[in-house]
């Protein structure tokens, strides 16, 4: 379907049946206050204070579960990124009723609605899965994440393109009897607490450039994804998809939350992009492995590793203690 525009006498282009090419200046009025919308609950949040996190509890990793995060106080985290255990089957899954599994997302993610400041963005990284029936997650979890509160902003569609088409489970090999369909993509989610913009405040920048900016606005997104055996974790996504998501949702010096955190991913991310991370994962060797990580990141890669305080010890929970870098800030960030 195409909800089309034109151009306008005025400055900008507006809604209508037939249109031009593109948006510029655009009115959207007129679809906005159709019919559709009017059982929609509007979105506008009041603009809360941004809470401070206490320093010890930044650039950490937590091994406990995610549905309570008292660590962390309401309106203090500008991004969650995750990618939830699935209930497949994996060393880490529980093996949860449907209803069970969609009770603990909908508890964390309701934790994630309180400790999102307004206007913060929460991805999440979904497949769906089986085939009889095909258990569409994605919408289960969209269907839950408005109920909780939040506003919905889009869905990417993450093509796994070639690293993705080694499946052979055709169902009718070339005969329209059974055919079946084999998954070569996964759903990053996008929704915000209210539907309000975000001003950086001092000292913080936007690090995206304008080819990135083009690219990642799109609804499609095409890379490869990440060798599970390579990390030593079951279900890794590739640092790409939460580079992505960082550079389009924050400014430097930003919190980035991970309430599954697994083998570090959006950690390591966030370092490289100069942002703090907070990490939750229930299962300790996930939690020694992402330390590992990260440790080994901060070590390696002096100039990208930046965490908020030069000063600060990153200590971890499960025992490793990690010193952040002292001379790799530009003077813009510390
Ligand atoms: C799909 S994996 C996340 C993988 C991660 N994105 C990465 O790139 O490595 C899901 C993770 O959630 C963790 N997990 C499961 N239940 C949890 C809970 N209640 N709280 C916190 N973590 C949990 C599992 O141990 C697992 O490591």
């Amino acid at each position: 379907m195409v909800i089309a525009t034109r151009k306008t006498t005025h400055n900008g282009t507006k809604t209508s049946s037939f249109g031009c090419n593109g948006r510029f200046g655009h009115d959207s009025s007129k679809f906005y206050s159709g019919k559709m919308y009017t059982n929609i609950p509007k979105n506008n949040l009041e603009n809360a204070i941004e809470n401070t996190i206490p320093t010890k509890n930044l650039n950490k990793l937590f091994c406990k579960s995610s549905d309570k995060m008292e660590e962390l106080p309401d309106n203090s985290i500008h991004l969650m990124i995750t990618s939830p255990p699935y209930n497949v089957g994996k060393e880490y899954d529980e093996n949860l009723s449907l209803d069970e599994y969609r009770k603990l997302l909908y508890n964390v993610f309701k934790e994630v609605f309180r400790v999102l400041i307004v206007g913060g963005r929460a991805c999440v990284n979904i497949a769906n899965v089986g085939r009889k029936p095909y258990i569409p997650f994605h919408s289960f979890i969209i269907e839950d994440m408005i109920k909780i509160g939040f506003f919905m902003r889009g869905e990417i569609i993450w093509n796994k393109g070639a690293s993705a088409g080694s499946s052979t489970a055709w169902g009718s090999w070339k005969s329209a009897t059974n055919p079946t369909l084999r998954d070569v993509h996964e759903y990053i989610l996008v929704f915000s607490k209210g539907d309000n913009g975000r001003k950086p405040s001092l000292g913080k920048e936007d690090t995206i450039t304008k080819e990135e900016f083009m690219e990642f606005t799109k609804s499609i997104w095409t890379f490869p994804s990440q060798s599970a055996k390579a990390i030593g974790h079951p279900a890794p996504f590739p640092t790409e998809l939460p580079l992505r998501l960082i550079k389009l949702y924050t400014f430097t010096n930003d919190i980035v939350l991970d309430p599954f955190m697994g083998s570090g991913q959006t950690a390591i991310a966030a370092l490289q992009t100069k942002r703090n991370f907070i990490g939750y994962d229930i299962d300790k060797t996930y939690c020694k492995l992402a330390e590992e990580r990260i440790k080994k990141e901060c070590s390696q890669t002096t100039l990208k590793c930046v965490i908020a305080n030069p000063q600060k010890i990153l200590d971890m929970n499960c025992g490793f203690v990690i010193r952040s870098q002292t001379k790799s800030y530009p003077d813009s960030f510390v």
